[in-house]
């Protein structure tokens, strides 16, 4: 089962928008069961505000948000926890996007403790990780991936928690938003050195359930190619506000 997950950002700018595209989206999803049964999971990933306006009870289509508190409730002014999201319909939350890492300098001691606050909740964490271009020219692209997943789950692993609910995606920092994507070859080494990694942190666990995302400019006609060379979905920024070009990346995926 491949997972699709539409990471839309701030955007877009009103709920009418957001409504006409979540619709066409759905629409279009229930179109390719009625014919074949899908062999992905769709999710989007909206603004918190139009969560409750675009519920989904449309099979394998989800509704996840783009971050989350670590706490339940209480005096954390601005933030939204994930009890509130689980009780909104969400059923997956994106963590320590590299945009919050950048702009709100989120650390990683931070997600680890919303993996842990998600996975209370029964949220499924996408846990972001990927090098800046500085990092990769200085040959750091290893080293970076293995901190950021060391200490994000640090957490997750002295609790003994079960990782089958975790997704890891990996987005170069340089290939988002810039039209710019990471090679194939490139992705599948990071791939590969995640998933050694993921060995090393749960020897006892069965870490290959643990389904990794490529993300990072994704567009319909590179897609395909990171789902051919082993990764296990996709996080998609741009693409997800088209209807029409996520929609054929998803036939893409089908086929
Ligand atoms: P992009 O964004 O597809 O626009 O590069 C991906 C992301 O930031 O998750």
């Amino acid at each position: 089962m491949k997972l699709i997950v539409a990471n839309w950002k701030c955007n877009p700018s009103t709920l009418s928008e957001a409504k006409s595209l979540f619709n066409e989206v759905k629409k279009r999803i229930e179109e390719i069961y009625s014919k074949k049964n899908l062999n992905s999971e769709i999710v989007i990933c909206p603004p918190f505000i139009y969560l409750s306006e675009l519920q989904s009870s449309t099979y394998r289509f989800y509704l996840g948000a783009q971050d989350c508190f670590w706490e339940e409730k209480g005096a954390f002014t601005g933030e939204i926890s994930p009890l509130m999201l689980r009780k909104l319909g969400c059923h997956y939350v994106i963590l320590g996007h590299s945009e919050r890492r950048r702009y709100l300098k989120e650390t990683n001691q931070m997600i680890a403790k919303k993996i842990v606050a998600a996975l209370k909740f029964r949220l499924r964490p996408i846990l972001c990780i990927g090098e800046t271009l500085e990092e990769r020219k200085q040959e750091k692209t290893a080293y970076i991936l293995k901190t950021q997943l060391r200490e994000s789950l640090e957490l997750v692993i002295s609790y003994k928690l079960s990782v089958s609910n975790l997704v890891i995606a990996y987005e170069p920092v340089w290939a988002i938003g810039t039209g710019n994507n990471c090679s194939v070859d490139e992705a599948m080494t990071s791939l590969m050195f995640i998933k050694r990694q993921l060995l090393n942190l749960y020897p006892k666990k069965n870490p290959n359930k643990i389904k990794i995302l490529y993300g990072g400019s994704v567009n319909s006609k590179n897609a395909k190619e990171y789902i051919n060379v082993g990764f296990d979905g996709l996080l998609i920024g741009g693409a997800s506000l088209k209807s029409r070009e996520f929609i054929k990346i998803i036939h893409f995926i089908q086929s």
